[in-house]
């Protein structure tokens, strides 16, 4: 009889991180810990696997179903790995009347890549999301947790090519939240082609 391996419970050696997510909601809200223990496990395996759904369902006392159900409501989370990078292009509104479906369609050429593909490599996967809250700085390239603003279609190349030498350049994430901290990018802009305005990369 062949030995399967067997999974270890993901929170197993992290209980203090898990004590510390359960610990900001009180007993009876506990189920309100389901989104910040399934971004942990994303985080850590670019995706959240039936095994995994199941461990948190039971931390939290809710069924796997249920937490499927929140969990497929947001684009941020995965049933299947996606790639080291993470491309995720607006395609809303203010995106898409600033050059962002011709920035989708930019990205999927120079990767090879469709929405929802990953690449061989396991390095890039696309996905086409709906906003992602940086409107006035369109058009808007979200790298896992990194943003791009007023990206441009050379500096969608440059970023891929740091990425092919696993470099991720800073963020340009222009109203603060996370990024704040990160440098500003130089831009110039060409009315003729708004998606290729110099640099946000
Ligand atoms: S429309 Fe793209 S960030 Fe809001």
């Amino acid at each position: 009889m062949v030995d399967l391996p067997t999974l270890q419970p993901f929170f197993a050696d992290k209980l203090e991180l898990l004590a510390e997510i359960l610990g900001r909601y009180p007993e009876y809200g506990r189920r309100s810990a389901l989104m910040p223990l399934l971004w942990e496990v994303q985080r850590a395996e670019r995706h959240v696997s039936e095994a995994r759904i199941e461990e948190i369902a039971e931390i939290i006392g809710v069924t796997a179903t249920e937490a499927k159900g929140v969990m497929s409501f947001y684009s941020t989370y995965h049933e299947q790995p996606v790639g080291r990078y993470h491309l995720q292009v607006c395609r809303t509104l203010s995106c898409a009347l600033a050059g962002g479906d011709e920035l989708y369609a930019h990205v999927c050429e120079r990767t090879g890549l469709v929405n929802g593909e990953t690449d061989a490599e396991g390095r890039f996967s696309i996905q086409n999301v709906e906003c992602l809250g940086s409107c006035g700085t369109a058009p808007v390239l979200q790298v896992n947790d990194a943003f791009y603003e007023r990206v441009t279609r050379s500096g969608v190349d440059a970023l891929l090519e740091a990425m092919r030498r696993d470099e991720l350049p800073p963020p340009t994430r222009e109203r603060g939240g996370d990024n704040a901290s990160a440098a500003k990018a130089e831009r110039q802009t060409t009315p003729a082609d708004p998606t290729d305005a110099g640099g946000a990369a």
